[in-house]
């Protein structure tokens, strides 16, 4: 047998083993058992847990939040109206009826002695009469309604709010007429700063 021939056997017999293989049934293959939820649940109990939301769940955090934030601006709309409420009924004009009484109060430069209300300004009472007084806010926030009166203004009114006398100058008579409310019998001046 020559090479030829040798060669030719060798090319049948791996044609015939190609072919046989080709057909021989192999051993079936059967997918295992699906294990992915295991796997994912194995992972999520190494993940420790947070107090946060998770990441998709922040917009309904945030949501929250936001809702929260709404809520208490409702809160605070209605502890506001509370507040208003409260100062409407507590400020040094909010007396009861029963419990009005009048001052004789002389108003110097006007050369008059009226009766205040002690739930009615300084100011009110000498714009009642007709008198020009002088005034700007009516907030006891700038002096433009300042007055002198005879003796210590923090005893004989009650300001509502002022924000612009101090101590001192209420005990040296200054008021401011618009939010001063009369607790005595005084003269005042009209038309006096500090
Ligand atoms: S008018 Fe401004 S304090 Fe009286």
């Amino acid at each position: 047998m020559d090479y030829s021939q040798m060669g030719l056997i060798i090319g049948l017999v791996m044609t015939v083993g190609a072919v046989a293989l080709h057909f021989i049934r192999g051993t079936p293959w059967t997918p295992g058992e699906d294990i992915t939820q295991d796997v994912l649940e194995r992972r999520a109990e190494t993940v420790s847990e947070t107090d946060f939301p998770e990441p998709m769940n922040r917009a309904i955090g945030g949501g929250g939040v936001a809702a929260g934030a709404v809520a208490g601006g409702e809160a605070g709309g209605e502890l506001e109206e509370g507040e208003e409420g409260t100062e409407e009924t507590s400020g040094p004009g909010d007396i009861p009826e029963d419990e009005i009484e009048y001052f004789e109060i002389e108003y110097v430069k006007e050369g008059e002695t009226i009766e205040v209300a002690n739930n009615e300004t300084l100011l009110e009472a000498g714009e009642d009469q007709g008198w020009d007084l002088p005034y700007a806010c009516r907030q006891g926030q700038c002096v433009s309604c300042g007055g002198q009166i005879s003796g210590d203004s923090n005893e004989l009114v009650e300001h509502d709010d002022q924000q612009m006398l101090d101590e001192n100058e209420m005990s040296e008579g200054y008021v401011l007429t618009c939010v001063a409310y009369p607790r005595g019998e005084f003269s005042l001046e009209t038309s006096e700063t500090p």
